[in-house]
């Protein structure tokens, strides 16, 4: 699994020579100037929710890779009705099958409305179940939300994460601290920070974050940064 990150809570997951881009907010990051979208490869491009932060980018890019859309049924109309063609509409509990994984939707506690402030359906997360090396793998993306105690159930169903991407910039979000907690419930060996910094709310303390996960495979990125994890 290849994962490149494009500023904050957009990463590109290279899994098997598909490339999964969530989360799209590039062109209005000032921290993300250096990224050109043009450059972009996508197959599936994921949204947890309709806020602009999340989304900004998804037709430019659509256009540039003609990517399938994978969000929740509301976001997903939103986004036809500007010409984003062949979209999956999908909701919390139900998974979709790629050739090379299996994406469940899954819960999170935040909202969502599309940036012309009408209704985008349940704000969600997305569990990545594929394999490499034929091992099981799966991954947590949480998107935007609080903590809450039902991401045990993805422990209970998959048994553990290898990694959770999960926000840290506290205000909008989970901060620091509930992010850890967040990692014990869903059983989490890797952890992957977003949401921060991007905006002065949600400015973090970077060192003490690693301090904070230091029981758990801290992964930081810089913006446009690819790592070879699993
Ligand atoms: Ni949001
Ligand atoms: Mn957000």
């Amino acid at each position: 699994m290849k994962v490149t990150y494009y500023g904050h809570g957009c990463f590109s997951i290279g899994i098997g020579g598909t490339n999964y881009l969530i989360d799209p907010f590039i062109t209005p990051n000032e921290l993300a100037k250096d990224i050109d979208i043009k450059t972009i490869k996508a197959d599936y491009i994921l949204l947890t929710h309709g806020h602009e932060d999340h989304v900004a980018d998804t037709v430019e890019i659509y256009k540039n890779t003609k990517a399938t859309l994978i969000a929740n049924f509301e976001v997903n109309n939103w986004f036809a009705a500007k010409g984003v063609e062949g979209g999956v509409g999908m909701n919390i509990g139900g998974a979709y099958q790629t050739k090379d994984c299996a994406i469940k939707m899954v819960s999170a506690a935040h909202s969502s409305s599309m940036p012309d402030g009408s209704y985008g359906g349940l704000a969600s997360g997305f569990v990545l179940v594929f394999q490499e090396d034929e091992v099981d793998k799966v991954i947590y993306f949480a998107g935007d939300t609080g903590l809450y105690k039902d991401m045990e159930l993805i422990q209970e169903e998959f048994g553990f994460v290898d990694f959770a991407f999960l926000p840290i910039g506290d205000v909008f979000t989970m901060g620091i601290n509930d992010a850890v907690e967040a990692a014990y419930l869903v059983n989490a060996d890797g952890v992957i920070p977003m949401h921060y910094d991007t905006f002065p709310p949600i400015e973090v303390n970077l060192e003490e974050a690693k301090r904070e996960f230091e029981e758990f495979r801290f992964e930081v990125f810089n913006i446009g940064e690819e790592k070879e994890l699993i």
